[in-house]
């Protein structure tokens, strides 16, 4: 398959760095092609212009979708999955990721008019927690961040998707973190060889 990976995180020392790499080691044994947009390496501009959002809320058509975006699109286009990587910040994506969502599903490519966006075979988010699975099921963290990423962003985009939560990565605790790692990093990689 052709995967394209839509990677953001701000440092390269995180876990979640490791676990990108673990899972483009998996995939790549597995022969599967892909391409790796990562968004703070690019410097992604999340920023909706007063333009871009006058066109996306219908006020005006005019505005022609810029290039940033175009190529962003153009590698949906080209794929046949597309994978998130990224660390829960407050309960939902980091703000560069949010804001790839709201200038890259444009009015046309990924809803009305005419949407435009190829039907992908597969959506994954791979996403890492510094709380407990427990804790985020107990307080319902993890079923709201599945329903704003599966049930409204992907919704009907993509024919399969799936969360799969990194989690108890938290600084808090070292010990922890040390023995989810070593577990979470082993399955990123089997999630890649298994894609
Ligand atoms: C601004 C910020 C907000 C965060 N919010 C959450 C959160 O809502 N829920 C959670 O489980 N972890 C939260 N975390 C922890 C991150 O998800 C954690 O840094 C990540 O899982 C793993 O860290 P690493 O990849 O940087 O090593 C937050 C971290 C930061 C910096």
């Amino acid at each position: 398959m052709q995967v394209f990976v839509v990677y953001c995180h701000p440092s390269k020392k995180s876990f979640t760095h490791d676990m990108k790499q673990e899972f483009l080691k998996g995939l790549n044994e597995a022969n599967h092609k892909f391409i790796v947009s990562d968004l703070y390496d690019m410097d992604f501009n999340e920023e909706m212009s007063e333009d871009e959002y006058e066109r996306e809320a219908y006020y005006s058509t005019e505005t022609p979708v810029a290039e940033d975006v175009m190529e962003e699109q153009r590698k949906i286009q080209q794929s046949d999955a597309i994978v998130f990587i990224y660390p829960v910040f407050w309960t939902e994506a980091p703000a560069k990721l949010v804001g790839w969502f709201d200038r890259v599903w444009t009015s046309g490519f990924a809803y009305n008019p005419n949407p435009k966006m190829k039907i992908l075979k597969k959506a994954l988010f791979m996403v890492s927690a510094g709380k407990t699975l427990e804790s985020l099921e107990e307080t319902g963290e993890s079923n709201a961040m599945r329903i704003v990423m599966l049930g409204d962003r992907i919704r009907n985009r993509a024919l399969e998707k799936e969360m799969i939560i990194f989690d108890g990565t938290t600084h808090w605790d070292e010990a922890q973190r040390k023995q989810r790692i070593a577990e979470h990093l082993l399955n990123a990689y089997k999630a890649g060889l298994n894609f």
